[in-house]
C-alpha cells in the first residue's frame, strides 16, 4: 500500500485548513487502499527558505530542512489542502514546496482548496509548481466554497456530495501514486 500525506497548507492563526484536513483524513481512512496521515506543515516551523544552495541539488544544510524532507520522502502521494490568498496558495505552502525537491519527485499529488471560487485559482497556481517540481498532478480536485460548505463563512459544513468529490480524486491518487512508484530510482 502506498502512503499519502494530507498536507494542511495553512499555518495562519484561526485557520481552517486543519479541519479540512481532518475531514479528509476522515474519508480517506474508510477506504482501506493506503495509508493516510496528516502532515502538517506548521509542524516544521520552516522559516523563509534559508538553504545557501538550490534545493534541487539536495545539500541541505539547517535541521529543520534535513526534519522536512525526510518527512516529504516518506510519502508516495500527497494531497494539498488547500486556501487561496489573493487568487494563489499560502506564502506558507509555497515556502515549503520550494524547500525540498528530489523528495517530490516522481509522485503523485491531488488537491482540495477552499475559497469564494473553491480555491481553484490557489489550485492552478500549485498545478504549475507541481510541474516543475515532477509531482504529477491528478484532474479531479475537490472544490470548497466559503459560501455554501462553510456556515457563516466560519464553520466548515460541507455539503455532502462533496465526498464524492474526495473519493474520486483519491481514486486517481492512489492509481498514479502506485504507478509512480515503479518510475523512481531507489537511492
Ligand atoms: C491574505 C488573504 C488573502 C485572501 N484572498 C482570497 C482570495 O483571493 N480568494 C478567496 O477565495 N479567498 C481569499 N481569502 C479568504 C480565504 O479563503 C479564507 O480566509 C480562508 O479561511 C483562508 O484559509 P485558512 O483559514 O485555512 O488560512 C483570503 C484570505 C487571506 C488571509
Amino acid at each position: 500500500m502506498i502512503k499519502v500525506a494530507i498536507v494542511v497548507g495553512s499555518t495562519r492563526p484561526g485557520r481552517k485548513a486543519d479541519t479540512v484536513a481532518g475531514w479528509v483524513h476522515g474519508i480517506a481512512k474508510q477506504r482501506g487502499d493506503a495509508e493516510y496521515d496528516i502532515v502538517d506543515i506548521q509542524d516544521f516551523n520552516l522559516p523563509l527558505l534559508d538553504e545557501p544552495i538550490p534545493p534541487s541539488q539536495g545539500k541541505y544544510t539547517q535541521p529543520h530542512t534535513l526534519a522536512w524532507a525526510a518527512k516529504v520522502a516518506a510519502y508516495d502521494a500527497y494531497v494539498f489542502v488547500t486556501p487561496e490568498y489573493n487568487h494563489g496558495p499560502s506564502g506558507a505552502l509555497k515556502n515549503a514546496l520550494d524547500f525540498v525537491y528530489g523528495e517530490w519527485n516522481n509522485k503523485a499529488a491531488g488537491f482540495v482548496g477552499y475559497g469564494s471560487a473553491g480555491g481553484v485559482r490557489a489550485v492552478e497556481q500549485l498545478r504549475l509548481i507541481a510541474a516543475e517540481l515532477q509531482l504529477a498532478t491528478v484532474r479531479a480536485q475537490v472544490q470548497l466554497s466559503l459560501f455554501t460548505d462553510f456556515e457563516k463563512f466560519t464553520t466548515f459544513k460541507p455539503d455532502p456530495s462533496k465526498e464524492k468529490g474526495v473519493n474520486a480524486m483519491l481514486d486517481q491518487l492512489v492509481s498514479w501514486g502506485t504507478a509512480l512508484q515503479t518510475v523512481r530510482v531507489k537511492k
